[in-house]
């Protein structure tokens, strides 16, 4: 198991002598190591059992540190990133030689973002190098949300838990890049559409073939290992009536199944992305056949919310 704690000097002396550590993030706990060390960076995608086909997110203390990974910020980005950064937002942009192919599985752009969370912005702060970071699970599992689902899943892969508390987002950051000089969502997360809009012209390209753009965006990702439908719970219900029977919901409490969980009574749709992950893991451990869904209102962080529960119900 690994220590779990709030040391950030302990987290930093790990980071520096090439090992991990679980850092907390607005977003999901993510499993960091020095980017500019390429034996800590192969240990990440080891202790994930991730495909090297799959690059990480590199996260940087400030846009100063930015230099040191990309050629140049598009000028037409800038207020958008004085804006959104920190926060769940991840840009591709064109990299340097000096940022290993591991990181970016041999892609041309690397993925950055300046996360937003205390603990962790005081542990970037106090290293001379960034950390590539992708979710602390197993590949292909949910995103851990708290402290304790690290140590769960990865607790005898990482040196160092670092608890910053629940994550405040919940999802994982958006994804985006240029394209033509346009704004490009490749996976939708803590930063709403309507957000980036402001911005520019928005489109989305969210790839599922097995050589997309954001290589992660698999089809079936984030996925517990319970079937999983997605749908119109009461004729869901009804049709599935011969199986024990889970349900995530919105804001409606269904007491005629084995377990249910309230995403948000209020119907609010932050707090659901800020509890769903929690809810499919808790789910995904009890004893039940079957874990139901429906649609979220398709808007806000909730369009995330439905890809992500769209991809968990992927067989
Ligand atoms: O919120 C987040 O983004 C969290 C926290 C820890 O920062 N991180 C995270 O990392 O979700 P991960 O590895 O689970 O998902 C990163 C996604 C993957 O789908 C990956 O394929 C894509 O980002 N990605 C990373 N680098 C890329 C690149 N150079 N080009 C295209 N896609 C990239
Ligand atoms: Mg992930």
């Amino acid at each position: 198991m690994a220590k779990i704690g709030s040391d950030i000097i302990e987290a930093a002396t790990i980071l520096r002598a090439g090992g991990l550590v679980a850092i907390p993030t607005e977003t999901v706990y993510g499993l960091a190591g020095n980017a500019f060390d390429e034996n800590a960076v192969l240990s990440i995608f080891k202790a994930k059992d991730r495909p090297s086909f799959d690059p990480l997110i590199v996260h940087i203390k400030n846009q100063q540190a930015l230099t040191q990974l990309v050629k140049d910020i598009p000028a037409h980005l800038q207020t958008m990133i004085d804006d959104l950064w920190p926060g769940p937002l991840t840009i591709l942009l064109d990299k340097r030689a000096n940022v290993s192919d591991l990181i970016t599985s041999g892609l041309t752009r690397v993925a950055v973002r300046i996360p937003r969370h205390a603990i962790t912005e005081s542990l970037l702060h106090s290293l001379e190098f960034p950390i590539a970071a992708p979710s602390a699970n197993p590949f292909g599992y949910i995103s851990p949300t708290t402290a304790r689902h690290v140590q769960d899943q990865l607790g005898d892969k990482v040196d160092y838990i670092l608890d910053g508390g629940p994550a405040d987002v919940g999802i994982e950051s958006t994804i985006i890049g240029i394209e033509n000089e346009k704004i490009v969502i490749y996976r939708l997360g803590g930063t709403s559409l309507e957000t980036l809009s402001q911005y520019g012209e928005v489109t989305t390209s969210l790839n599922n073939s097995s050589n997309p753009q954001a290589p992660g965006m698999l089809k079936s990702h984030y996925a517990p290992s319970k079937p999983m439908l997605v749908g119109n719970i009461e004729e869901l219900v009804e049709k599935h009536g011969n199986k024990t029977l889970g349900i995530i919901s919105f804001s409606k409490l269904y007491t005629n199944v084995a377990k249910c969980e309230v995403l948000s009574e209020r119907g609010n749709l932050d707090e659901a992305a800020r509890q769903m992950f929690g809810a499919l893991r808790r789910l995904d451990q009890e004893n039940i056949d079957l874990i139901l869904t429906e649609p979220f209102p398709n808007t806000g962080v909730g369009r995330a919310i439905n890809d992500r529960f769209q991809r968990a119900a992927v067989r």
